[in-house]
């Protein structure tokens, strides 16, 4: 059951760090503490879930394709979210996304460490983030695609580095 959604903000202190590993597919396999008190759901209702169970309906799809096209590739992505709780209230947080190796060099898990974004950083992602959505909405995934790309070349983004120190820079 998705919760109703409120605009009621959870906050994510600055010393919050928000843990979790999943399987190839994205399944939950971890959760640390403080993941469990942002999000409200119990653990048992959070492991062997898609994370797609923290969706909120204000993320644009290019994001996640964005996503799993690089972490697929094993490159790291930074990335700004916006989650639900299980109250229906949201959290923002600035994203590590990782895929971790075994010894063989198989693939072992995607793991997910995730901290507190500044106000600057949720006024410029959030209006971001709209217009890829109304993109999306009117015009479809594809543009909505477009719409990021463009935003990424008028950035100077060209490849993750570029991607991520973007990101970084933008949460200072
Ligand atoms: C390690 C890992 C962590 C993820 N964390 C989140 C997250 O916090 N919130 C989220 O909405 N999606 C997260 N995702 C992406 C989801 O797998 C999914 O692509 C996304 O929620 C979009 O859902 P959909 O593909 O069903 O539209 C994560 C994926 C991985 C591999």
């Amino acid at each position: 059951m998705r919760p109703e959604i409120t605009d009621v903000e959870h906050e994510v202190k600055s010393v919050d760090l928000i843990v979790s590993k999943s399987d190839a597919e994205g399944n939950i396999m971890y959760v640390n503490p403080i993941f469990i008190k942002i999000s409200g759901y119990s653990q048992a209702s959070l492991l062997e879930k898609p994370h797609a169970i923290l969706r909120h309906p204000d993320m644009p799809k290019a994001i996640f394709r964005y996503l799993w096209e690089n972490i697929k590739e094993g490159n790291d992505v930074v990335a700004f979210v916006k989650n639900l709780c299980a109250d229906g209230g949201y959290y923002w947080v600035l994203a590590t996304v990782k895929m971790a190796k075994n010894p063989d060099g198989s693939f072992r898990n995607y793991v997910s460490t995730r901290r507190s974004i500044t106000n600057v950083a949720k006024n410029q992602i959030s209006a971001l983030y709209k217009s890829l959505l109304e993109i999306e909405k009117s015009e479809g995934e594809e543009a909505s695609w477009e719409a990021f790309n463009n935003f990424l070349s008028s950035n100077n983004i060209h490849d993750s580095e570029t991607f991520n120190t973007f990101m970084k820079n933008l949460n200072k």
